[in-house]
């Protein structure tokens, strides 16, 4: 590593798990100073744990990000804790596949919740800070279901899209404050969040494992992604690197599509 983001302070949200962690553990390891966030310390606890050993002293703060007086607590602690923020990477995020007309509109709101609200509010909160030191970047992890159609998930696929517009939308009113905000779609990523897969398989009458292998087997690839393959392009885009890039989606799709 050749300290690409040495001496930048970054909030990752979902940092406990899945990509979020390998996120945290690829900016620790460029140099950055890290707050990292979930629902709970414990769930925190093995990341922070994996930094120490490495002698990297991380931040950590638990924070419902369903609720808004959380968000508004987490980012002003966060503040306390580093002094100023460079990078706030919007990870965290919730999973529920279902038939269309099946979803309950509390189902539909959780993940709006999550998925979408707290991501305009941290960066709100965010942006507003970023503009008066005249510069910072927003990473914020969509999906391929942000980009495309698929069946069973029309709600979680309604939030990754607005996370897209969302992020180009602010690109073009912060870019002039040096400001970047870009988003990441991966394809499928070998994380905990397959267990969510679990109502596919069942209506498919195979096992969760046996889904896997089917949707491994579809792809080009023949594989899913692996979570630092995405931290990667995240170190990229948090990095003076991508400078020229805002209002712009990467798409990581495990060969999924060639768009
Ligand atoms: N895995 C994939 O195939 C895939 C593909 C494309 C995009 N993505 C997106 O990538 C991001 C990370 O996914 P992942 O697969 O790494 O997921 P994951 O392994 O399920 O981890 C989810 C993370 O989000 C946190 N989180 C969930 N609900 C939260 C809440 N209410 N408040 C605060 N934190 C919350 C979790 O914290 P706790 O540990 O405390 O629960 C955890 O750190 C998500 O936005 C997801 O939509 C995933």
């Amino acid at each position: 590593m050749t300290g690409r983001l040495a001496g930048k302070t970054a909030l990752i949200t979902g940092a406990s798990r899945g990509i979020g962690r390998a996120i945290a553990e690829a900016y620790a390891a460029e140099g950055a100073s890290l707050v990292l966030t979930a629902t709970s310390l414990e769930s925190l606890a093995a990341i922070s744990d994996v930094l120490s050993n490495d002698g990297i002293e991380s931040h950590c703060i638990a924070a419902d990000l369903s609720d808004e007086s959380e968000i508004d607590r987490l980012f002003q602690q966060c503040l306390e804790l580093v002094g100023h923020l460079d990078i706030l990477v919007n990870n965290a995020g919730i999973y529920q596949g279902k038939q269309f007309e099946e979803y309950t509109r509390e189902e539909f709101h959780r993940l709006m919740k999550v998925n979408v609200y707290a991501v305009f509010q941290l960066t709100q909160l965010a942006v507003t800070h970023m503009k008066t030191m005249g510069q910072g970047k927003v990473v914020n992890i969509s999906s391929t279901a942000g980009l495309w159609e698929s069946p069973n998930q029309a709600a979680y696929n309604t939030t990754k899209h607005a996370v897209i517009g969302m992020s180009k939308s602010v690109a073009m009113e912060t870019t002039a404050y040096g400001i970047n905000i870009n988003a990441i779609c991966p394809g499928m990523v070998e994380t905990d969040m397959f267990q969510d897969f679990e109502v596919h398989a069942r209506a498919a009458g195979i096992s969760l494992d046996e889904l896997r292998k089917h949707a491994s087997a579809k792809l080009p690839q023949g594989r899913f992604l692996n979570p630092e393959e995405v931290a990667h392009i995240a170190v990229y885009l948090g990095s003076h690197e991508s400078d020229g890039m805002t209002g712009q989606t990467i798409t990581l799709s495990g060969s999924m599509r060639m768009v």
